[in-house]
C-alpha cells in the first residue's frame, strides 16, 4: 500500500472543447493583461455589512482602520465602494454622479483620501441598465463611465450583472468594459460579478482579473458550505492575473469564530480574493486575528501551478489541498458535521513525495512539528485545521513505512465510507509488455446534469502517462486534460463522456481503483 501510494500518479480530467481538433494541445487561455491581480486581490467591500447605508465618513473611517488594525500591514489594498454610490440618474451631460448627500465632496475626494493612506480605491456598476438596487449602471456607457472613474482615480471595479441588456451576450457585455478599462488612463482591476453565468469559466480569464462563480454569500454556514460545494468545477480556471472569486467574505459577520476560521482558511486555499465584509471599525480582536493571520494569508498569495481544491470527502469530513511553489502543499481539514471529528490524510495521499519525514506548520497555532506521514487533527464542528506540510529533506527509506502521529493530534486510520455521487466510470486497460492503454467513461447516473466537472484518480504503482486522447498530457505531473468535450461543461442525466491515455508501467497494468468526480466518489462499474 506504501509503494503504491509512494509511486502513485494522481491523474485530472477536466472537459475542455476549447480546441475541437484532436491531436493539438490547448493553448491555455492568457489572462486578460492589465498587470493587476498577479495574486488574489486583497481588501474590504461595504456590501454584506452595509448593503446601501454607505457615505463618505465610512468609506474613510475604514480606510483609517485598515491602516491602524494591521490589516494593510497583512496584506489588505483596496478599500471597495459597492452598489448605491451614484445619484439615481446621470448628470445633463449623462456622466455618473455619485450622490449628493452620501459623498457630498465626490468620489474623487474619498479617493484622494484613501489614497493618502497608501490604499486603493474601488467602484461599481453593472453590465446592464441598472445596478442590482436600480442605480444607473455602465451598458452603452462603458467609455463614459470607465473615463469617468479613472479621473475620480479609481483603482478597482466590481461589475455586476443586473439590469437589462439589450439582448447583449454575457461575454460581450463584459468585454465591452474591458476594453473600455484599458484605453481609460490609469489601471483598474476589473472584477466581474455574474454570478458564474453564461459558462463564466471559460471566458472569466480573458476578460477580467476575478469572477464570481456563485450567487451571492450570506453570513450562514450553510451559504459557506454551498459556495464551497461549487468550487471544485472552477478550480482549473484560475491563474496569476485571473481569479476565481467564490465571493466575499463573512468573517465577523454572524459566522462563529470557529466557522469564520474555516472560511478564511478555505478561501484563501481556493486563491479567492479576500475580501473583508465585516465592520473593521468595531471588529473583535479574535476577527482581526483571523483577517491578519499571515501564515494564511501566504497561501492565498501563493501560486504553485494551480488553486486548491477538495481531494477527498468522507461522510461530513473533507481534505482540500493545494500544491505551493516551492513545492510543499497547503492542506484545510474540514469538518462540517455537527459534532467534533478526527480529519486525517496523509503526506502521500496530498501528493508528497515520500520521505522518511516532513515538516508540518500549524497555520493556526502558528507552530511547526513533524510527522513521518499522517496529517491528522481533531476538527471541531464547523472548523477547520490548516497546515502547511513539506517534506524534511530525508532520503526515502523503504523500511520506514509506519507513519507516525502528526503533531496535532491523535491519528485513526480514516473513515473509509465514501461521498458517493450519482455517476459510475468505467475503465477499459489494454496492456502489454510495458504499455497501455486506459480508456475512461464517466456517466452520469443521477437525475440532474453535472454541470462542471472534473475527474481525479490514482494510477497503480510505476505506471508514467506518456499520450492521450481527447485529451492534453503532462507526464511529470500526471494531469489530463480533456480537449474535445464541452469545456468544464454539463453532463447530462445518462449521457457519457469519453477519454483515453497511454502510460508505461513498470509495475501494474490495472486500471484505477477509484475515482472522484467534483471531490466526491464515483461508483466503479
Ligand atoms: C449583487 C451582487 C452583490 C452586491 C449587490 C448590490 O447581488 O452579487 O455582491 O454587489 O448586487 O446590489
Amino acid at each position: 500500500m506504501r509503494r503504491l501510494l509512494r509511486w502513485s500518479v494522481a491523474a485530472v480530467l477536466v472537459a475542455s472543447g476549447a480546441v475541437p481538433i484532436l491531436g493539438l494541445a490547448v493553448e491555455p487561455a492568457q489572462a486578460v493583461e492589465n498587470g493587476l491581480a498577479r495574486t488574489p486581490q486583497l481588501g474590504w467591500n461595504d456590501w454584506n455589512s452595509f448593503g446601501c447605508n454607505i457615505n463618505d465618513s465610512l468609506v474613510r473611517q475604514t480606510a483609517d482602520a485598515m491602516v491602524s488594525t494591521g490589516m494593510a500591514a497583512a496584506g489588505y489594498q483596496y478599500v471597495n465602494i459597492d452598489d448605491c454610490w451614484s445619484d439615481k440618474s446621470r448628470d445633463g451631460a449623462g456622466n455618473l454622479v455619485a450622490d449628493r448627500v452620501k459623498f457630498p465632496s465626490g468620489i474623487k475626494a474619498v479617493a484622494d483620501y484613501v489614497h493618502g493612506k497608501g490604499l486603493k480605491l474601488g467602484i461599481y456598476s453593472s453590465a446592464g441598465l441598472t445596478t442590482c438596487a436600480g442605480y444607473p449602471a455602465s451598458l452603452g456607457n462603458e467609455q463614459r463611465d470607465a473615463n469617468t472613474w479613472a479621473s475620480w482615480g479609481i483603482d478597482y471595479l466590481k461589475y455586476d450583472n443586473c439590469g437589462q441588456t439589450n439582448g447583449i451576450s454575457g461575454p460581450t457585455r463584459y468585454a465591452t468594459m474591458r476594453d473600455a478599462l484599458a484605453r481609460a488612463s490609469r489601471p483598474i482591476l476589473f472584477a466581474i460579478c455574474n454570478w458564474g453565468s453564461d459558462d463564466v469559466r471559460s471566458w472569466g480569464a480573458t476578460t477580467g482579473n476575478s469572477w464570481r462563480t456563485t450567487g451571492d454569500i450570506g453570513p450562514r454556514w450553510s451559504s459557506v458550505t454551498s459556495i464551497l460545494d461549487a468550487q471544485p468545477g472552477y478550480a482549473d480556471a484560475s491563474r496569476p492575473g485571473a481569479w476565481n472569486d467564490p465571493d466575499m467574505l463573512e468573517v465577523g459577520n454572524g459566522l462563529t469564530e470557529t466557522e469564520s476560521r474555516a472560511h478564511f482558511s478555505l478561501w484563501a486555499l481556493l486563491n479567492a480574493p479576500l475580501i473583508a465584509g465585516n465592520d473593521l471599525r468595531t471588529m473583535s480582536a479574535s476577527t482581526r486575528s483571523i483577517l491578519t493571520n499571515t501564515d494564511v494569508i501566504a497561501v492565498n498569495q501563493d501560486w504553485g501551478g494551480r488553486q486548491g481544491n477538495r481531494l477527498s470527502g468522507s461522510g461530513s469530513t473533507e481534505v482540500w489541498t493545494k500544491p505551493m511553489a516551492d513545492g510543499s502543499v497547503a492542506v484545510v481539514l474540514l469538518n462540517r458535521g455537527a459534532s467534533t471529528a478526527t480529519v486525517s490524510t496523509s503526506a502521500s495521499a496530498v501528493g508528497l513525495k515520500a520521505a522518511s519525514g516532513y515538516s508540518v506548520r500549524d497555520l493556526w497555532a502558528h507552530t511547526t512539528g513533524t510527522t513521518g506521514g499522517t496529517i491528522s487533527s481533531s476538527v471541531p464542528s464547523h472548523g477547520a485545521a490548516m497546515y502547511v506540510v513539506s517534506g524534511a529533506g530525508t532520503s526515502p527509506s523503504p523500511s520506514t513505512t509506519s507513519p507516525s502521529p502528526s503533531p496535532s493530534t491523535t491519528s485513526p486510520s480514516p473513515s473509509t465510507s465514501p461521498v458517493t455521487r450519482p455517476c459510475r466510470v468505467s475503465a477499459v486497460v489494454n496492456a502489454w509488455n510495458t504499455g497501455l492503454t486506459e480508456q475512461i467513461t464517466v456517466t452520469n447516473t443521477g437525475p440532474g446534469a453535472i454541470e462542471g466537472w472534473s475527474l481525479v484518480f490514482v494510477l497503480p504503482g510505476g505506471q508514467t502517462i506518456t499520450g492521450g486522447w481527447n485529451a492534453t498530457y503532462s507526464p511529470g505531473s500526471g494531469q489530463v486534460t480533456a480537449k474535445n468535450l464541452s469545456y468544464n461543461g454539463s453532463i447530462a442525466p445518462n449521457a457519457s463522456v469519453s477519454i483515453g491515455f497511454q502510460a508505461t508501467h513498470a509495475g501494474s497494468a490495472g486500471g484505477p481503483a477509484s475515482f472522484s468526480l467534483n471531490g466526491s466518489n464515483c461508483t466503479v462499474a
